[in-house]
């Protein structure tokens, strides 16, 4: 299948996992190149639901590797716990098949503290709504050049050293601005320890690893987190995740080149969600956008929150394109849009008067445009049975194709439903 990267083209929770899953038949390696366990990409086995926050989404397949790059943020204690529940559904989680980079940053418990503080003490218009795992507070120890790399987990004193440096910092915040508890050095360094010896087997390296899987002429996959629109740089800023979401972050966050990679596939859901804070033009706060809640089940994989829903936003998914050159369209959940009389596709933006159709790039600026639409005709059947092409109703075919047009890329993938086979390929 050549070397691909699977991302998000809008607000996260596009069905990277059940896409992911599909894939891994025809490739050998999967490896997860940024987020944390922010993420929660669903795979639906027979009527076995596994939701997974930090292992690669290939797991399920036996013998593909599962490889945590250095651009993740790790948190021990749910990677530990991921690879029980794993374990307790008979998945081969051996630190044989399932390695973490020795340069991802290890997300600790003052990360996790400092998160809940912060978004406790904004003001309701600038809270971000973030997942509250700690995931922006690692990322910026790392910048910062003082964060806590998987490989310092075996090495306790290393470990002990750097706990202490940062409390230093983040007592400061914690306690002496946020008013909460200071938390000591032996506390922190206990906790960590109690989990580091089941993490400790599976470190590696993982370039070396994709190295040697390419030697032996295997196919890597690359799966992105969260979504375009939620990129530290591309997206909605400050409503975004702390990392680059972008299919060109594959790389720098497996550490491999760009040239490696061959084909890169970007996940749309045929309408829009979006959880926690920020702009979402074609939100739908009225019944279409309830139908589209309730019928897709549109809670997070990860909070549980309700996802806010709305139409397909072509604008948003031209802005992906141009971010991050796909190849090709997985489109999912399809089948969520049967029974709507019409359907909305955005196409472009009122914005200050005049019409655009990239987004704006000052800060907030998509909270001030107005969608404008094309309205198309909708389906009433269920068409979560079909397998192929043909076998679709002609208005959904001319819902795809619309999307072909606004977006200049190939749906190969058309999804009806969560299950593996619940998928159409268009010579994939
Ligand atoms: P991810 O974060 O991109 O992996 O997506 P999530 O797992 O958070 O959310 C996608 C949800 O949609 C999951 O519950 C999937 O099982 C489900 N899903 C994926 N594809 C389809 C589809 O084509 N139709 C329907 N009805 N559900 C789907
Ligand atoms: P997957 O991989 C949807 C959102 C949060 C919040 C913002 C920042 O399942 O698609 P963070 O905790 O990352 O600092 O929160 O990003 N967010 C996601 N939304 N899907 C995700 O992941 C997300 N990961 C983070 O809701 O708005
Ligand atoms: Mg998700």
């Amino acid at each position: 299948m050549s070397n691909v990267v699977v991302m998000g083209a809008q607000w996260g929770d596009e069905g990277k996992g059940k896409i992911v899953d599909l894939l891994t038949r025809k490739c050998d390696v999967i490896v997860r190149f940024q987020g944390g366990n922010n993420a929660g990409h669903t795979v639906l086995v027979g009527d076995k639901q596994y939701i997974l926050h930090l292992i690669p989404s290939g797991i399920l397949h036996p013998g593909k590797k599962c490889l945590i790059g250095n651009g993740v943020v790790l948190d021990p204690a749910v990677f530990c716990r991921e690879v029980e529940t794993l374990r307790g559904k008979d998945v081969d989680v051996s630190p044989a098949r399932l390695m973490i980079s020795r340069k991802a940053h290890v997300i600790m418990p003052y990360h996790k503290a400092l998160d809940v503080a912060r978004e406790c003490h904004k003001t309701n218009e600038s809270k971000i709504g973030t997942t509250g795992r700690g995931i922006g507070p690692c990322y910026e120890d790392k910048m910062s050049r003082i964060g806590i790399r998987a490989a310092d987990l075996a090495m306790p004193e290393l470990l002990r050293a750097k706990i202490e440096a940062a409390l230093l910092e983040k007592n400061a915040l914690l306690a002496g601005l946020y008013g909460g508890e200071a938390m000591t050095v032996d506390a922190v360094f206990d906790e960590v320890m109690a989990v580091a010896p089941r993490v400790v087997p599976h470190l590696a390296d993982v370039t070396a690893e994709i190295e040697a899987a390419w030697a032996a002429g295997q196919h890597v996959m690359f799966e992105g987190a969260q979504g375009t629109h939620l990129d530290i740089d591309h997206g909605t800023y400050p409503f975004v995740t702390s990392s680059n979401t972008v299919s060109g972050n594959a790389a720098a966050g497996s550490g491999i080149a760009p040239t490696r990679l061959d084909r890169i596939v970007a996940i749309v859901k045929a309408y829009t969600t979006r959880v926690g804070a920020g702009p979402f033009p074609t939100e739908q706060l009225n019944e279409a956008g309830d139908y589209l809640q309730q019928k897709g089940h549109e809670f997070g994989a990860t909070t549980g929150r309700k996802r806010r829903c709305g139409w397909l936003d072509a604008v948003v998914l031209r802005e992906a394109v141009r971010l991050n050159g796909p190849t090709d369209i997985a489109l999912t959940k399809l089948d969520v849009l049967s029974g709507l009389k019409e359907l909305q596709i955005c196409t472009a933006y009122g914005y200050q008067g005049g019409t655009i159709t990239v987004a704006p790039q000052e800060q907030n600026g998509m909270a001030h445009v107005t969608p404008v639409y094309e309205t198309m005709p909708g389906w009433d059947d269920d068409i979560t049975g079909c397998t192929t092409w043909e076998s679709l109703p002609a208005p959904t075919r001319a819902y795809i194709a619309r999307i072909e047009e606004l977006t200049g890329v190939r749906v190969s993938l058309v999804s009806v439903g969560p299950e593996r086979d619940q998928t159409i390929s268009r010579g994939w």
